[in-house]
């Protein structure tokens, strides 16, 4: 198969490399000729573990290539997918689908020979419609099919999730743009991963339904962690104890200081509107926004109540920065509300994170950054866990008790054991921990 890739963001370069290293040509497209320019010289605009490699060993073999000119790939494609950005659109929560739209008009005006046009960027049910309208506009005589194909991957794990699915979401009613999607995801059909042909108005509402469903899950569970707290219960234990029941599975129930990213905040706000325009308001989904929002910013007060109630003057080491760990990326993360509310109770506060300082420069350039996590904690009043990064699980404890001015710490991803915290000698609050 012959695939074009409009968009080098996370998801059109994870999917694009993927692609390739299935067999299948590929040419990944991008306006920004920065962007392109880097990925010629093999430099990745995101970070991924395992991307650098995919994309340098499908490079060498032919069948990965980065242009600026959609012209000629979209010509030669069997199969073109949008992966644009569709950011919230500023002021009203909705997605912003100009970037959709302006690629879709492109792409009209190269077709040749039947071409399937897919949406994987994350779009609003009835996107699909209005791609397909604009392609007829601009060009009437396009053989054309145009389909949906949302992605379901986390940065992270996103080539683990890419190349063992849980299972593969196609929209489309059109039999021959079935036997062309069968084809580009063959390989992973050979792996077992189940392919669910949908029309193309429910595959867009699948992904937003499932971002949700997972959002609501991790807002339920801490909730429930807050429940825990106050009447002596340990949350990491209920967790167990309800995902043994396969009804509602082990998944997706670590509780935390509320989930953040480009995902789950963005899509669960645009669904609520979509779902407002529609009159059929979502309440359960628009609760799961407000507590989550509400919790971000309760965290610096759980901060404040461990270190004795007052952090005005005190210091507050942060390990973690990142909205989860095996990425870089800050966006929606927990840690600013929490530093922003860190710095406005007059604390002072020093962050170390193994791959989101520069990035977190940018959203938080009023505090300073360690150069490892004992240095982070060097002088602290009180250290904070933020995100959960391996290396964080393997400290040396004890070196960094020696660091602190006083052994507190708050850990928001219930990384370490409290009994273990006790007998060296730390004050150690994490979440849901009551018991
Ligand atoms: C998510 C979806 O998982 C993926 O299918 C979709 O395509 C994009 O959005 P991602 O945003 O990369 O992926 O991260 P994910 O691992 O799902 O975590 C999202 C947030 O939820 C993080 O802030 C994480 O810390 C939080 N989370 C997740 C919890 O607090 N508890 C959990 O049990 C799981």
């Amino acid at each position: 198969m012959r695939i074009t890739m409009i968009g080098t963001g996370y998801v059109g370069l994870v999917s694009g490399a993927c692609l390739a290293d299935f067999g299948h040509r590929v040419t990944c497209v991008d306006t920004d000729a920065g962007k392109i320019a880097a990925l010629h010289r093999g430099e990745m605009p995101i970070y991924e573990p395992g991307l650098e490699q995919l994309v340098e060993t499908s490079v060498k073999a032919g069948r990965l290539d980065f242009q600026t000119d959609l012209s000629g790939p979209v010509a030669e494609a069997d199969a073109v997918f949008i992966a644009v950005g569709t950011p919230s659109r500023r002021g009203d929560g909705h997605a912003d689908l100009s970037y959709v739209y302006a690629a879709a008009r492109e792409i009209a005006a190269a077709l040749k020979g039947f071409t399937v046009v897919v949406t994987k960027s994350t779009v609003p049910v009835g996107t699909g419609d209005e791609v397909e309208r604009i392609i007829r506009e601009v060009n009437p005589s396009a053989d054309v099919a145009v389909a949906s194909n949302p992605e379901f991957l986390r940065e992270g794990a996103a080539i683990r999730d890419f190349k063992h699915p849980d299972r593969i979401v196609v929209g489309t009613s059109e039999e021959r743009a079935r036997k062309v999607m069968g084809e580009v995801y063959r390989p992973l059909y050979l792996n077992q991963a189940p392919i669910l042909y949908t029309e193309r108005r429910t595959a867009e509402l699948i992904k937003y339904a499932a971002n949700a469903f997972l959002a609501t899950k991790i807002t339920f569970i801490n909730e429930i962690a807050d429940l825990a707290e106050k009447v002596g219960a340990d949350v990491q234990e209920v967790a167990r104890g309800i995902g043994l029941d396969n009804r509602i599975g082990p998944k997706f129930l670590n509780a935390g200081p509320g989930f953040g990213g480009s995902c789950f905040p963005k899509d669960t706000r645009a669904l609520v509107k979509t779902a407002l325009d529609h009159d059929v308001p979502l309440r359960i989904v628009e609760a799961v926004l407000a507590v989550n929002d509400n919790r971000k910013r309760a965290m610096a007060r759980k901060v404040a109540a461990a270190a004795g109630g007052n952090l005005r003057g005190k210091t507050v080491a942060v390990l973690g920065l990142t909205f989860k760990p095996e990425t870089d990326d800050m966006r929606e993360a927990p840690s600013i509300p929490l530093v922003t509310g860190l710095l406005d109770l007059g604390a002072r506060v020093r962050a170390y994170d193994p791959a989101g300082m520069e990035p977190a420069k940018h959203d938080l350039p009023n505090i300073g950054y360690a150069t490892d996590p004992y240095d982070c904690a060097h002088g602290a009043d009180v250290l904070v866990i933020v995100t959960e990064w391996v290396q964080f699980r393997a400290l040396d404890l004890a070196r960094l008790k020696n660091e602190m001015a006083h052994p507190v710490i708050v850990d928001l991803r219930n990384i370490y054991r409290r009994d273990e915290m006790a007998a060296l000698g730390f004050t150690y609050e994490s979440i849901g921990r009551g018991a």
